[in-house]
């Protein structure tokens, strides 16, 4: 029996879970930081690694209560170091550190995106490979070919906005709050999302990368030209109009994100597909998935909301597959903000 301490604060979340032989989730605490950064509608750093120096020890603590053990019980520490906000990865690279030092205990180096990618693992531990994985975020909206467990291939990625960005940049132009996805998605529940037919994005090079500012900018247009936006008080009632132009909005992001992903999946005959990410949460994205998985002939898998959006047990998950081979971190282990998959 193997426990793994899981350690995440790579963007505006202070995480911590404990997970014992890959799959069983002991704890996963979450604590988030929504609450200090909608009002600038979008993360402030300095605020951020505030936030997480304040958290990480109430959050560690309630992980392992929460679970039942203590550090003693603990068999190696996983940690992010990278990509994400170099303030935010310091403050759980140096606890992560701290801890295995004094515990004396193997220190795991995550990238956060593989952590993306694991969590799916938490309730599917048996994926059948050659596997695409489209990982959905506010910071990274990118697609990999998994030839076999822990390798990677990018296959596509965003050239400007990353997806959940975009949610967040249309939401915010309407008035609408933040974090816009979650907003997004409920406003545009029984609104008419063929009201308005956005720009399909068709890259020049007719790569399958992805590109989410024009969509961006026709809402933008649209918006100023019907003089919308301003009227709208954060939080307020959105009316019809707004409902069926974020509806559209959402229509045609899904749609891009899933005419790539169809492509590549098609062309590389992936026999599953993973959804990970905060946008696979997005109940547009999920029921268009679910259609696919009947249509195609591989399997798609989306972890539950809770392990798409940022959190430490996909990190303790991906933390595993390090464990079982053995790979540990050196004490020195580096926060490296702009780390690739
Ligand atoms: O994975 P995540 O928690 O943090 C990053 O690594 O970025 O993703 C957060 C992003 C935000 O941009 C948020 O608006 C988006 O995920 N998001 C959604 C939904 N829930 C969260 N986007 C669309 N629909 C949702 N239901
Ligand atoms: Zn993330």
């Amino acid at each position: 029996m193997t426990r793994i301490l899981g350690i995440e604060t790579s963007c505006d979340e202070t995480a911590a879970a404990v997970l014992e032989d890959r799959s069983t989730v002991l704890s996963s605490v979450v604590a988030s930081q929504i609450d200090a950064h909608s009002k600038y509608g979008g993360v402030v750093p300095e605020i951020a690694s505030r936030r997480h120096i304040e958290a990480i020890g109430p959050v560690l603590r309630e992980a392992l209560e929460k679970a039942d053990t203590t550090l003693d019980e603990i068999d190696a520490v996983a940690v992010t170091y990278g990509p994400g906000l170099i303030g935010s990865l310091l403050v759980g690279v140096a606890t992560a550190q701290s801890i295995a030092w004094q515990r004396d205990l193997p220190l795991i180096a995550v990238n956060h995106l593989e952590g993306h990618v694991r969590s799916v693992f938490i309730e599917y531990p048996e994926i059948a490979y050659p596997a695409l994985a489209l990982v959905v975020s506010g910071g990274h909206t990118s697609l990999y070919l998994c030839p076999e467990e822990g390798r990677y291939e990018l296959m596509a990625r965003t050239r400007d906005d990353a997806a959940g960005e975009a949610f967040d940049k249309v939401a915010k132009l309407l008035g609408l709050g933040y974090p816009g996805g979650p907003v997004i998605d409920k406003l545009a529940v029984d609104a008419d999302e063929n009201a308005i037919e956005f720009p399909r994005t068709v890259m020049k090079d007719r790569s399958l990368d992805f590109s989410f500012s024009g969509l961006k900018t026709a809402v933008r247009t649209l918006v100023q030209k019907r003089d919308l936006g301003h009227e709208l008080p954060t939080g307020g009632e959105a009316s019809d109009e707004v409902r069926d132009i974020v509806a559209s909005f959402q229509k045609a992001a899904v749609d891009q994100l899933l005419n790539r992903t169809l492509a590549i999946a098609r062309r590389e005959n992936v026999k599953s597909l993973l959804v990970t990410g905060g946008v696979a949460c997005n109940s547009r994205l999920r029921r268009a998935c679910q259609e696919l998985a009947e249509k195609e002939p591989f399997e798609v898998y989306i972890p539950a909301p809770k392990y798409t959006t940022d959190n430490a047990a996909m990190i303790a998950a991906a933390g595993f597959l390090y464990y079982d081979r053995g790979e540990f971190a050196p004490a020195s282990l580096r926060a490296d903000s702009g780390l690739k998959l």
